[in-house]
């Protein structure tokens, strides 16, 4: 099992005395107890510490010396004001590219009031003074704050009551396996799953590992951790995925009929969001790339614009990274919606490292947003469906969130998501930087091996964009990798299953001439290398370029003459695609739909409950019916054979307030 190793980097330009400190910290490590492996080094200047923060992923903590730094780093020595200044902006510079690190200051006694005004403002952990060289003092509190950091509340309780072993009278009721154990019948099932699956499977029955519906124990110390290590003011941790987490942001913000804004292209939860919420949502069109198929960010122009109209909207919600990895400059839309009232949301299901590597940020939180929904399982080390809810919105309201928190909670949540959103967040914390920049160089040489193949060719911010955002400071996140495989002589369809069948190689998603490959922090260079040896095969078979079918375009959004719930709550009746003869059902015509009708991919809404049905969408539903390649329509009935839409009766409609 590999050990940890924590450096600690003292910056201290006087030889002497650094040589002098880091003997006297290294020799405290060596003596006192050292669970984490600490270890310190030194550098002279500011420039030697940042490239070393920079480089060094184990690095831990910082100890900077007040009176010293230039960030010109040309040995100049200034007053002691300007020194201290210059000191601060080292610090800055550190928790600028590694806020998760500890940063602690070295100072003279006579400083200690100019210094301690400047740390409330700065992101330090403490001081120390220079003169007293405590080191065994000063070790300890270095080792107890990463200690602390390094803490994982409730996974460790949660340990400690499997250990404890005690007779179970309670929930659930396989009583840590038992019931599977001695079965000829199923303990298959309890060998695959193994003993912990199992022993850590508990309930709320058990008071020492608090309540994920009322923390006060270590489920709300792990939460308080997660949220500082997040950069949020309140961190809730969500056991049924950012699917969940979106609605119960909605329903917190959002009383019915309450106008929220939302990017057309956003995740199905958030339309099932607007639907509880009882929300007028008005929707913005993303961008779209025809080349491939690719439905990108709403167009800064749209969502100020959106703004402006739409002064009275309580909410804007957003989809940062998309699934493709593209990023928005979101501080500037974040102060426009602040502007004039309006919460930002951020979904940041797909972007849950971000805050560990200055190459992914700023995050939502750092930009601004008042809430980040993430799903941590998605890119982080927890288990499916374990996601966070990050806070910043200084109007939260406590009582409603837990309200719609505990709404949309099973009472009988599973243990081991939150012991694993727990650990997620320590991982992070503790090395995160370090695996995102192992990441990212894998994500580089992936891109490099792909495109040496001259067959398979990795897309470019630049040939994702969608010419209405090119000039919106999007940015790509470079471990999502988006390949044009147009030329490889597979339709997209025959690919994906010689990767599968072939090469055993899954892939995240795929358009009519692209996949996208998607690298994580759990990505190693032997996955890498079969997927390039994969590819580096087919192009090798030079077939002939096929014809790609394009999907049909997603019809621009028609009316909204209902609020989404209302007509959602409606009976409606079933109306056929198509008629006797087979032709686009006229019937359809002027109709108001009372579902969702979502063709996947990509995913949008072709139809929202409450939405007009015009000519040009019946004619659209019946394309992507009809065609060769049965796209997945989920919303649409089948009757029999008879695809249907489920639309409002006319005496519905009468009952309904028109809202367009
Ligand atoms: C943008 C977006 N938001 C939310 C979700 C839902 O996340 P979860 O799977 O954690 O429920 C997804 C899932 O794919 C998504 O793509």
């Amino acid at each position: 099992m590999p050990k940890p190793l924590s450096r600690i980097l003292v910056i201290e330009d006087e030889p002497l005395v650094l040589r002098e400190i880091l003997k006297g910290l290294n020799a405290a490590a060596r003596t006192l107890d050292n669970p984490f492996g600490i270890a310190f080094g030194g550098v002279a200047t500011a420039q030697e510490a940042l490239a070393a923060i920079e480089s060094d992923g184990d690095i831990q903590a910082v100890i900077v010396d007040d009176k010293l730094y230039t960030l010109a780093g040309n040995g100049k020595r200034a007053g002691a004001k300007t020194l201290q200044m210059s000191a601060l902006e080292l610090v800055q510079r550190i928790t600028g590219l590694r806020p998760e690190l500890n940063v602690y200051i070295l100072i003279a006694k006579e400083q200690e009031d100019e210094v301690v005004d400047a740390l409330f403002t700065e992101a330090v952990d403490g001081y120390f003074y220079r003169e007293e060289r405590d080191y065994r003092g000063i070790y300890r509190i270095l080792n107890a704050q990463i200690q602390e950091k390094a803490r994982t509340p409730f996974t460790d309780q949660l340990k400690n009551y499997v250990w404890m072993a005690k007779d179970q009278w309670h929930t659930p009721g396989h009583s840590s396996g038992e019931s599977l154990r001695g079965s000829p019948w199923v303990n298959d099932f309890y060998e695959f799953m193994g003993d912990h699956v199992f022993d850590a499977d508990l309930s709320v029955s058990v008071p020492m590992l608090d309540s994920l519906m009322e923390p006060k124990g270590v489920i709300a110390e792990a939460q308080a951790l997660a949220a500082k290590a997040f950069g949020a003011r309140r961190t809730f941790f969500a056991t049924n995925g950012t699917s969940t987490a979106n609605k119960v942001i909605f329903q917190t913000l959002l009383a019915p009929g309450e106008k929220l804004l939302l990017d057309r292209n956003c995740h199905k939860s958030v339309h099932h969001g607007v639907v509880l919420s009882g929300a007028q949502p008005v929707y913005l069109d993303s961008a779209l790339n025809r080349k491939f198929g690719l439905y990108g960010p709403v167009s800064k122009k749209t969502i100020l614009e959106a703004i402006r109209r739409h002064p009275d909207a309580e909410a804007l919600i957003l989809t940062s990274c998309t699934y493709d990895g593209l990023r928005y400059d979101l501080a500037p839309i974040v102060a426009a919606a602040h502007a004039k009232g309006i919460k930002v949301i951020v979904d940041e299901a797909w972007y849950g490292f971000a805050r560990f590597h200055p190459a992914f940020r700023p995050t939502a939180m750092e930009a601004g947003a008042d809430y980040a929904t993430q799903s941590t399982h998605k890119v982080l080390s927890a288990f499916s469906q374990a996601s966070m809810i990050h806070v910043n919105d200084p109007g939260f309201r406590e009582h409603l969130f837990r309200e719609n928190f505990n709404m949309h909670t099973s009472t009988s949540p599973q243990y081991a998501l939150i012991a694993s959103l727990d650990v997620a967040r320590k991982q992070a914390v503790m090395e995160g930087y370090k695996l995102l920049a192992r990441t990212l160089m894998l994500a580089r040489e992936l891109r490099e091996q792909i495109n040496s193949t001259d067959m398979f060719r990795v897309l470019e911010l630049e040939d994702l964009l969608p010419d209405e955002v090119r000039h919106d400071g999007i940015r790509l996140d470079p471990t999502k990798v988006t390949v044009d495989v147009s030329g490889c002589g597979y339709t997209v369809d025959e690919l994906q299953k010689e990767l599968f069948d072939r090469y055993n190689i899954q892939i995240e998603k795929s358009t009519f001439n692209t996949i996208t490959l998607l690298l994580t922090i759990g990505t190693t260079r032997s996955k890498v290398s079969r997927l390039y040896d994969a590819l580096m095969r087919i192009a090798r078979e030079k077939r002939a370029a096929r014809r790609l079918v394009r999907t049909p375009e997603i019809p621009a959004f028609t009316k909204l003459r209902y609020l989404p719930r209302d007509a959602y709550y409606c009976g409606g009746e079933l109306v056929p695609v198509f008629d006797d003869q087979e032709r686009v059902n006229r019937a359809l015509r002027g109709r108001i739909c009372a579902d969702g009708i979502v063709p996947y991919p990509p995913g949008i809404p072709v139809l929202v409950p409450g939405q007009l049905i015009t000519p040009d969408i019946a004619e659209y539903l019946a394309r992507l019916l009809r065609s060769q390649k049965r796209i997945e329509l989920h919303g649409i009935v089948h009757e029999g054979y008879q695809p249907c839409v489920r639309a409002l009766r006319p005496q519905e409609e009468k009952a309904l307030r028109r809202i367009g």
